[in-house]
């Protein structure tokens, strides 16, 4: 058996849309209120992308700065994953057009689709790829373009979301020195299918006159199950490494940015405060995939955590899917 190489952080990067739009924007249309928004969720704003902008452009300049960050050449990357729910087309992956954007001519390049653990099962795989010898240098992205998708007659699900894209160049330790991940899980629970469900436009439902008329192209949301779920999921992923590594040891919790009540729940479920968690949800509101590479860029960026501490990435989304990774820093 060959052992296996220990994988770090090269670079992180990120990249938001200009166009900002606040939770008042939808009391134009929708039977809502910022105040219902803001106690509900926490979520104040969020981005939209522009219309000339899918989800590979946004990625594309995330990735850019988190090269530029690790201090690599588009050619020095030699596998490109992608996780996210609103590709650009269902057909190539957008991994591709990121790989052919980049010029990064050495890469293969697939998309992964967990939804909003999209980013952790990029870096998953990433780092699997890395620590068996198969890839040296891997580019894990998470994105998303959730604008085009959001319903805007349901006032239930349409004010939740918003689109970003982080990214992370994952490279051996020895290679690095920082950055070590050093466990990382994935599950599913695919009798939850229906809980964050697109019907329409795959193989099963095709796209015709009547499923656009239906509305089946957008994203359905039942809020209430997904809060319970999320609640006991994200506190047990904590507590585990809690339990095994001690709460003096973690550095940093970057949870998915769902709900700012949910996140509150799981924390105190477990005891934890909340110095050590990154929120963001207030400025960006939930972009799936994007918002644990987006929380975790700004935390490297503004110097959050401090060397040698551990850092907790846990997510959850449509699949059901869920995950958690463990880095030291
Ligand atoms: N504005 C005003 N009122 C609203 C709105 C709104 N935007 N949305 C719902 N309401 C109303 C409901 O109709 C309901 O009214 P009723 O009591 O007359 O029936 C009332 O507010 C309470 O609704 P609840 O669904 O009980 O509100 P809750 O406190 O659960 O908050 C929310 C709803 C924000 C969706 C919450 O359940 C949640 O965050 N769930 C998880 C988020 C989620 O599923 N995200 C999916 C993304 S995928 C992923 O990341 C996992």
């Amino acid at each position: 058996m060959t052992s296996r190489i220990r994988v770090g952080i090269a670079g992180t990067g990120s990249y938001l849309p200009e166009r900002v739009v606040p939770n008042v924007w939808f009391e134009k249309f929708l039977d809502t209120s910022d105040e219902w928004i803001v106690q509900r969720t926490g979520i104040r704003e969020r981005r939209f992308a522009a219309d000339d902008q899918a989800c590979s452009d946004l990625a594309l300049e995330a990735a850019k700065r988190a090269l530029e960050a690790a201090e690599l050449a588009p050619e020095d990357i030699d596998l490109i994953v992608v996780g996210t729910l609103t590709p650009d087309h269902l057909l190539p992956s957008t991994a591709c057009l990121i790989q052919k954007a980049l010029g990064a001519k050495n890469a293969g390049a697939f998309d992964v689709n967990a939804a909003c653990t999209g980013f952790l099962t990029a870096l998953h795989t990433g780092e699997a790829f890395v620590a068996a010898g198969r890839a040296r240098r891997v580019l894990a992205i998470g994105a998303e373009v959730l604008s085009r998708f959001i319903d805007l007659e349901d006032r239930t699900s349409c004010i939740l979301f918003g689109d970003a894209a982080g990214a992370a160049v994952l490279a051996p330790l020895d290679e690095v020195r920082r950055g070590e991940i050093l466990e990382t899980s994935l599950g599913s629970d695919g009798e939850g299918f229906e809980l964050i469900h697109m019907v329409a436009g795959g193989s099963r439902v095709p796209a015709t006159h009547e499923t656009i008329e239906r509305r089946e192209h957008k994203i359905r949301v039942h809020g209430r199950e997904i809060f319970r779920f999320a609640v006991a999921r994200m506190g047990s992923m904590i507590e585990d490494y809690v339990a095994r590594y001690g709460a003096e040891e973690i550095g940093l919790i970057v949870p998915h940015q769902v709900n700012r009540r949910i996140i509150d729940a799981a924390l105190d479920r477990i005891g934890m405060t909340d110095e050590k968690v990154v929120v963001n949800i207030q400025h960006y509101a939930n972009t799936s995939a994007a918002t644990v590479p987006v929380a975790f860029d700004e935390a490297v960026r503004s110097g959050r955590i401090e060397k040698g501490k551990l850092v907790i990435f846990v997510a959850f989304g449509a699949g059901l899917t869920w995950g958690s990774t463990l880095i030291r820093w």
